[in-house]
C-alpha cells in the first residue's frame, strides 16, 4: 500500500490533500497514516503466524499516545527504555504485562515501577545492572522476570552510529560470559530467568547478519535449556530496515522466514521489537520554504523545518526523500534544502533535483515517521512541531504543536 500518493498533482496521506493540513494546522508537522501503521502491523504479525510470538513495538522510534493506542488495539505489546516509555506506555492503555524493557542504564527506581507495574521482561545487560535488579526484586518480594541481551558480536552492515551488536558497542553483555552469569543469578532470590535477548543494529537491509547473530544466541538459548534455565523467551530485537531511497530491505516475510529458520530449534516463545519497520514509512514531515537562496557554489533552499524537528540527516547523514505538495512542471536545478538552526549541518537534503521550488511552496520529508518526532528538540528555542494522524478521509491533531511558552516550563529567571 502506498498511503502517501499523489491524486492528480496533489500528495495525499490516504483521503486528505497533506495541503489542506499544512494550511490548517501550520508547519513543520508531522502527519501518520493509521492505515499505513495498521497494515504494517499486521503484515509483520501475519509473517510470523504459524509461530508464537508477541510483537513489543519500540516506542523509541514514535511514542505519540495515539500511535501507541492503535497498536495496543492491534494487540502489540512494548519495547521501552526508560520510565517515561512506560509511562505513555500505560497512558495510552497499553499492557505493561506485554512490555519489555531494555537499556544499559535502568535505574533502581525505574526497574521498581517497572516491577510493580507487571512488566513481561527485563532485558538485563550488565553483570551489575542484573544485581541492581536482584535487589530491587528482593526488595519487592519478588523475582524480577529477566532476559540477558547478550552482544553476539556481529557486523550488521548499518551506519556505524546505529550497529549495536559488534563487540566494541556498550550494548548487551559480552557472548562468552552468559552462561556464567544465568549460573550466578539461578542463586539469587530477586530475578528469575524466563528468556535471552538479542539486538544487532537498526535499518538492516540484509539477511545474513540477521542469520548469524540470530544462530549463535539460539544455540546459547538451547545450551542454557540444557543446564535447568526454565527459558521461555527469545526475544531477536528490532532493526529491520525500511526503503529510504533505493534500498531493498526484506520484507516481512523473507525476515520471517530468516528468525524463524535460525530460532526453530528453541521452541521458544518469540519476541519481536520492531520500531522503524512499523512507522518508519507511515509518517512524512511538512514543511513550507522560506527563502531561495543562490550563491555562487550552489543554491539553498531554506525550509521551516529544521535539524531540531528532524535530525536524522545531521545525525547519520540520512536520507529523506523530499516531495512537493503539489506537483508542478519545470526544469530541475539541483539545491541543497536547509533548514533555519543556525549550525551548518542543519542540512535536511543536499544535492536534490527539484523544480526551483517557490517561497511558500510546501514539500514533505518522506519516511519520518521513525526517529522523528521521537528525537525532535527545542534547540535554537525552537517550540517542537505538532502531529497529526490521518485515517481515511479523516484526520485529527494528535499532539499540539509546543507554544513558545512551553520552552521555559520549569525555569525560573
Ligand atoms: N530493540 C532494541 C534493543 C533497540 O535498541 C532498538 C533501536 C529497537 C529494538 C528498534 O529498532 P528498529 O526496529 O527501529 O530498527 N535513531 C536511529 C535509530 C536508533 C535505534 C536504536 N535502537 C535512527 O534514526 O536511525
Amino acid at each position: 500500500m502506498t498511503a502517501f500518493a499523489y491524486r492528480k498533482s496533489s500528495l495525499h496521506a490516504e483521503g486528505v490533500p497533506l495541503s489542506a493540513i499544512a494550511d490548517a494546522v501550520g508547519t513543520p508537522t508531522y502527519v501518520y497514516s493509521a492505515a499505513a501503521l495498521t497494515e504494517r502491523f499486521r503484515e509483520v504479525t501475519e509473517a510470523f503466524a504459524g509461530h508464537p510470538h508477541l510483537i513489543c513495538y519500540s516506542v523509541k522510534a514514535n511514542s505519540n499516545l495515539a500511535i501507541l493506542k492503535l497498536f495496543t488495539a492491534l494487540g502489540s505489546g512494548f519495547d521501552i527504555v526508560s520510565g517515561g516509555e512506560l509511562a505513555r506506555v500505560k497512558q495510552a492503555g497499553g499492557d505493561a504485562g506485554k512490555t519489555v524493557f531494555a537499556g544499559v542504564g535502568k535505574t533502581p527506581d525505574e526497574m521498581a515501577q517497572a516491577l510493580s507495574s507487571g512488566i513481561r521482561l527485563f532485558n538485563v545487560e550488565s553483570a551489575e545492572e542484573l544485581e541492581a535488579l536482584d535487589a530491587v526484586g528482593r526488595r519487592a518480594g519478588r523475582r524480577a522476570p529477566f532476559a540477558l541481551r547478550v552482544n553476539p558480536d556481529v557486523d550488521a552492515r548499518t551506519h556505524r552510529y546505529i550497529a549495536t551488536g559488534l563487540k566494541t558497542s556498550k550494548f548487551g553483555v559480552p557472548f562468552e560470559e552468559a552462561v556464567a552469569l544465568y549460573a550466578k543469578a539461578k542463586k539469587m532470590k530477586g530475578v528469575q530467568a524466563l528468556g535471552l535477548d538479542c539486538h544487532i543494529g537498526s535499518q538492516l537491509t540484509r539477511t545474513a547478519p540477521m542469520r548469524a547473530a540470530l544462530t549463535k544466541v539460539a544455540d546459547l538459548y538451547v545450551t542454557l535449556k540444557a543446564k535447568g534455565h526454565a527459558l521461555e523467551y527469545l526475544d531477536v530485537g528490532g532493526g529491520l530496515g525500511i526503503t529510504y531511497s533505493d534500498e531493498t530491505p526484506p520484507s516481512p516475510q523473507e525476515y520471517a522466514r530468516t528468525v524463524l529458520a535460525a530460532v526453530k530449534p528453541t521452541g521458544a516463545t518469540l519476541l519481536l521489537e520492531p520500531g522503524r519497520s512499523l512507522v518508519g514509512n507511515a509518517g512524512v514531515l511538512l514543511t513550507r520554504v522560506l527563502y531561495r537562496k543562490p550563491t555562487e557554489t550552489r543554491t539553498f533552499v531554506v525550509v521551516d523545518a529544521g535539524m531540531n524537528d528532524l535530525i536524522r540527516p545531521a545525525l547519520y547523514e540520512a536520507h529523506h526523500a523530499l516531495q512537493p505538495l503539489v506537483k508542478r512542471r519545470g526544469k530541475d536545478v539541483q539545491v541543497d534544502v536547509v533548514g533555519p538552526v543556525c549550525e551548518s549541518t542543519d542540512v535536511l537534503a543536499k544535492g536534490r533535483s527539484l523544480v526551483l521550488p517557490r517561497q511558500g511552496e510546501l514539500f514533505a520529508f518522506m519516511s519520518a515517521g521513525a526517529y522523528g518526532m521521537s528525537m525532535a528538540s527545542t534547540y535554537n528555542s525552537r517550540p517542537r512541531p505538532a502531529e497529526v494522524l490521518v485515517d481515511g478521509e479523516a484526520w485529527r491533531v494528535v499532539r499540539e504543536r509546543e507554544r513558545v511558552e512551553d520552552l521555559w516550563r520549569g525555569e525560573r529567571a
